[in-house]
Parts: structure tokens; C-alpha cells; sequence
């Protein structure tokens, strides 16, 4: 379904179009030969392990950072040109953002609503981000997934069409991430294109209707989630228990079967396709065979990454 979503998406013109930017800092060549384009609707992401060139990539977008070469649009507007045309459109949270320590809530939000000539109500945007009890509260008291959500909420204060998010749930619990996905959603579903980074692979496939995975500064690939996994790791594996004898040799009978290795009762059936599971379940009800104990492993974006780069995300 997300991919007939990105189809759909991609035949409008892009919201944002990145071609072939490189960005260096004297020696080191951060961004070299990147180009996506994003779609309105789209929840975009780029992701990659520290360093990657992800916030180089956004800045360059956001306008706050030049590229040294290569073409980017926004909202068919050149951003750093055409720098205040965009900022009334967009919407930006920064990855290492700070505020004074005693400004309340209410007061940062009236601040930055103040900079817009049409701001939304920002009493409504603390109520709809969870923010409303604390409206008074310094913003150095707040926990780390309430100062997320008050940056969430400035980006939001001037109504944006394309909103920036650069490592929006590092450092927060599960839950208070589940929260933030929550509203990142929330925000796609007003019909806002977002455009975000991160190097959590679980927020990725949880959130990006497509990602583009990019390496020491350069794109790597881009896809959905689900392609990506489907076109480079299409290994699935089920392992299961059973006291059955002929279990092992049942197995290897089925087609999309590559390995069956066995220990103690336990059996782990590795093949690949999308019917592997289903054929081993149809297998173990056509020969009623026992089984105390089932699961299936399925590969996943870190997979990928691991796969299409040679290391791991977390290196
Ligand atoms: N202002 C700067 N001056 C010099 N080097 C920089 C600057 N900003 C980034 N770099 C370098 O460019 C490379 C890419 O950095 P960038 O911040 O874009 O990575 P990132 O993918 O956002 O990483 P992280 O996940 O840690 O946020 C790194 O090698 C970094 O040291
Ligand atoms: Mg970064």
C-alpha cells in the first residue's frame, strides 16, 4: 500500500528537489552526488550512521547551509535565494536546538508566532502536541520528549507545507518515541510533506513512505522500506520445534527451501520469497506435523544497510 502510495505521489511535480549537491568542509567531502526528490504528501527520510551527511543534506535544503555545487528547489523556489519567500512555508526542527532555560512554553510560542504574519493558534498546537499543562513551565524543566515536542510545535507555529525534522526521537525513551511518530503522522495527515532524518532503522520503517540510505555522503539507494528489504534481503527464515522424525526431510521438499539445519528439536528453515512462511505452514498441516514452538525472522532495513554498505548502521 505504501508503494502505491509513493507511485501515486510521484507523479505530481516534487516538493523538493535535490540534484547531484556536494558539500566539503575543507578536507572532508560531507554530501557528494546526492539527489532525491520528495513528493507532496510524503513523509521522506534519510538515513544513515553518524556522520553520514544527513544534517548537511537537510541544511542544504532548509537553505541554512550553501552547497558548493549541484541544484536544489523547494516548493519550486531556490532556498537559499529565494530565502524569504520560503520561511513563511516550511518548518524547521534542528538537531541540537536550544532555547533560554527559563522561557515558558507559552512565551517561546508566542515568540515564534510572532515572526509569521499568519501563525496558527498556538494554545490550539500546545493542546494538540500534549504541551498544554506545561504551558507555563520553564523550558528547562521540561523532560527531554516534551522539549521535542515544543520544537515540533514551533516548526508547526506558521502553518508550514514542507516540515524539516533532523534527529527528532534521539535520546527518548520507546514510549515518548511512539508518541513523537504519533504526531509526526499526525502532521502528514494535514497534507504536510516532511522531510526527515534519522539512524534509528525502526523509526525509518515505521514512519518514511520512502527512505533514501546514504553512506559517507553518498545515496546509497532509495526505496520504500519494503522494497528495500524485499530487493536486497529477500532471505526469510522460520524456525521452529517439533518431535516429529520425518520433519527434517519434509522440509527440504519445499521449493523456496535453501537450508534446514536442525538442534536438538529445534529446526531453523532458511529460504527466500515472500511464500517461504506460508509453505512451511502449509507443509506442517499437510503432514500433521507437531509443532510446540514458531516464529518467523525477517530481515529488516538494518539488513539492508548492513548488506548494501558492508558495515552496520551502528558502527
Ligand atoms: N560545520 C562543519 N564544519 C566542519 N565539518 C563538518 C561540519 N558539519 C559537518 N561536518 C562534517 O561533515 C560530515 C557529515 O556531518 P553531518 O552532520 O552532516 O552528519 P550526520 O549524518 O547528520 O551525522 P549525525 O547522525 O551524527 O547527526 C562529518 O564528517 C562531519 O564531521
Ligand atoms: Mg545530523
Amino acid at each position: 500500500m505504501r508503494y502505491a502510495l509513493a507511485v501515486r505521489l510521484m507523479t505530481v511535480q516534487p516538493v523538493i528537489h535535490v540534484s547531484r549537491i556536494r558539500k566539503t568542509y575543507g578536507r572532508t567531502v560531507a554530501v557528494d552526488e546526492v539527489s532525491f526528490e520528495v513528493a507532496a504528501g510524503e513523509i521522506f527520510g534519510l538515513i544513515g550512521p553518524n556522520g553520514a551527511g544527513k544534517t548537511t543534506t537537510l541544511e542544504c535544503v532548509e537553505g541554512l547551509r550553501t552547497p558548493d555545487r549541484g541544484t536544489i528547489s523547494v516548493l519550486a523556489l531556490d532556498p537559499f535565494r529565494d530565502v524569504y519567500k520560503l520561511q513563511d512555508r516550511i518548518g524547521v526542527q534542528l538537531q541540537e536546538a536550544q532555547l533560554q532555560k527559563r522561557i515558558k512554553v507559552w512565551e517561546a510560542v508566542d515568540l515564534w508566532a510572532s515572526l509569521y504574519p499568519k501563525p496558527v493558534d498556538g494554545e490550539r498546537l500546545l493542546d494538540q502536541l500534549g504541551l498544554a499543562d506545561k504551558r507555563n513551565a520553564w523550558f528547562m524543566t521540561l523532560s527531554g520528549g516534551q522539549k521535542q515536542r515544543l520544537f515540533i510545535a514551533l516548526a508547526l507555529i506558521n502553518d508550514p507545507e514542507v516540515v524539516f525534522l533532523d534527529e527528532l526521537t534521539t535520546g527518548l525513551d520507546p514510549q515518548a518515541r511512539r508518541a513523537i511518530w504519533d504526531l509526526v503522522r499526525g502532521i502528514r495527515q494535514r497534507g504536510k510533506t516532511i522531510l526527515m532524518t534519522t539512524h534509528l532503522m525502526e523509526e525509518a520503517e515505521r514512519l518514511c513512505d520512502r527512505v533514501a540510505i546514504i553512506d559517507h555522503g553518498r545515496i546509497v539507494d532509495i526505496d520504500t522500506p519494503g522494497n528495500l528489504v524485499s530487493r536486497h534481503c529477500p532471505e526469510r527464515t522460520v524456525v521452529l520445534t517439533t518431535d516429529e522424525a520425518a520433519a527434517e526431510e519434509r522440509f527440504r521438499t519445499i521449493p523456496q527451501v535453501d537450508a534446514v539445519t536442525r538442534r536438538d528439536l529445534r529446526y531453523t528453515i532458511r529460504g527466500r520469497g515472500d511464500d517461504l512462511v506460508s509453505e512451511v505452514i502449509r507443509c506442517v498441516s499437510e503432514h500433521r506435523i507437531r509443532v510446540a514452538d514458531f516464529r518467523t525472522e525477517l530481515p529488516n532495513l538494518e539488513d539492508v544497510f548492513l548488506k548494501l554498505t558492508g558495515h552496520s548502521i551502528r558502527d
